[in-house]
Parts: structure tokens; C-alpha cells; sequence
């Protein structure tokens, strides 16, 4: 079990990226990235518009859950600033993987480099043997990215979208450990 604050200053480094745990001075690249409708439409519990006080409440939240040993989220630096944010987060019956990029930073393979890396720290390191995740039916890049990291589609469902006021179609997916380490690591 780490100390709690060795899991607040954890730091993973890819060939281009960084993952560190947010900060409150994130708060308003946060808020630029996440605003975008583009960003928000995808994810499920992003309100539209998204406001600086949202950002500082999910900064301080997952603060509060990494240190727990609840969770596992963090910012992505890219040439040294925040580009987006990825997350292992509570959920059951595994945790659950979930990611985003500002738009600026989109197509560059970014959102593949980070999540192996987050993944691999989690198969690895803090001992997951499962994880969970999902895409809107209508985000095909995003359902690529999981897809190039070893996830499988399990089934169709409809989940609430918070900044689309509805419920969406969605493709529920998963990624075992030994699957990811096999295909993917
Ligand atoms: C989805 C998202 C994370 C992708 O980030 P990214 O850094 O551009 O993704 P990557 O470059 O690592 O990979 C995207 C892949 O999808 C492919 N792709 C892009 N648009 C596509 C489309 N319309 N149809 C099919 N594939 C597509 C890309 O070519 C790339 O594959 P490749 O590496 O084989 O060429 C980013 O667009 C985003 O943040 N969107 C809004 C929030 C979101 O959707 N989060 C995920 C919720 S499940």
C-alpha cells in the first residue's frame, strides 16, 4: 500500500506525455478543455456549460479518492501543459476507465499513449485483474482507442448523458489484465 502522499505525487511518464495528479491551478485548462460540447457530449456525468467551480469540486474529489487509494486520476501534459485528464474511478463491479483530450490535442495518438499507461500501472502495479469502460455509440475514435487497448465489447446499453439531457446508446466494454498485458502492454 503506498503512503498517501507517495499516491498524490505519483508521476507516469510516456515518450510524450506525463500523467501527475491534478492540481487547483488545473482548474482552468480544466474547464477549457471539458467545456467544449464536443468534449462533454461524450462523457456521462460532464455538465454543459461547465463552470470553474465544477472543475475545483472534481479536483478536490479526486484528490480526496487517490489519496484513499480509491481511485487513480490524473491531468495529461503534453508539451508541458494540460491537455486533457485520465482516470481509473470508482465503480463496480471494477473500476472504471475514462479519458478526455481538448480538442487542440486530438488525433495525435495521445489518448492511446496515456491510457496504456494508466492501465499498465493498474494491471501492474495496483493489482487490477479487471476494468471497465464504454463509449457513446456514436464516438468511433474513442471506441478505436479501447480497442487498440485490448478492451472487448460486451453488449448495448443506455446511459444517461449529462450534458445531453438524455439517455445515449451505449457500448459497454471491458479489459482484463491478462488480456491487456498479452495484447496491449
Ligand atoms: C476520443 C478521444 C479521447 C480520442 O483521443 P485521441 O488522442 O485523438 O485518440 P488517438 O489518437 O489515441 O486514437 C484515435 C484513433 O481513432 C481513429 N479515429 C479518429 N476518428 C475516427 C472516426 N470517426 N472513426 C473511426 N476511427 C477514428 C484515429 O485514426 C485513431 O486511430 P489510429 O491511431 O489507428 O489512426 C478524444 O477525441 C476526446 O477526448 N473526445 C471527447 C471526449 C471523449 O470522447 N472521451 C472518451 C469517452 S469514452
Amino acid at each position: 500500500m503506498l503512503a498517501t502522499s507517495s499516491r498524490i505525487e505519483l508521476e507516469l511518464r510516456g515518450a510524450r506525455l506525463t500523467l501527475r495528479a491534478p492540481r487547483l491551478a488545473d482548474a482552468e485548462a480544466i474547464v477549457e478543455g471539458i467545456g467544449a460540447f464536443a468534449v462533454s457530449r461524450m462523457l456521462a456525468m460532464v455538465p454543459h456549460p461547465y463552470r470553474r467551480s465544477d472543475a475545483e469540486s472534481w479536483i478536490y474529489r479526486s484528490l480526496r479518492e487517490v489519496a484513499a487509494g480509491e481511485a487513480l486520476h490524473f491531468v495529461i501534459l503534453a508539451e508541458g501543459k494540460v491537455a486533457g485528464v485520465v482516470s481509473l474511478a470508482r465503480g463496480w463491479p471494477a473500476p472504471n476507465f475514462g479519458y478526455w483530450l481538448a480538442i487542440p490535442y486530438w488525433g495525435r495518438g495521445y489518448a492511446t499513449e496515456a491510457g496504456r499507461l494508466v492501465l499498465r500501472h493498474g494491471f501492474e502495479r495496483a493489482g487490477l485483474r479487471l476494468v471497465r469502460s464504454g463509449v457513446f455509440a456514436d464516438n468511433p475514435a474513442s471506441l478505436h482507442v479501447q480497442e487498440k487497448l485490448g478492451f472487448v465489447a460486451l453488449g448495448v446499453s443506455r446511459v444517461w448523458c449529462l450534458a445531453c439531457g438524455a439517455r445515449v446508446p451505449h457500448i459497454d466494454t471491458a479489459l482484463s489484465r491478462e488480456r491487456f498485458l498479452e495484447f496491449a502492454a
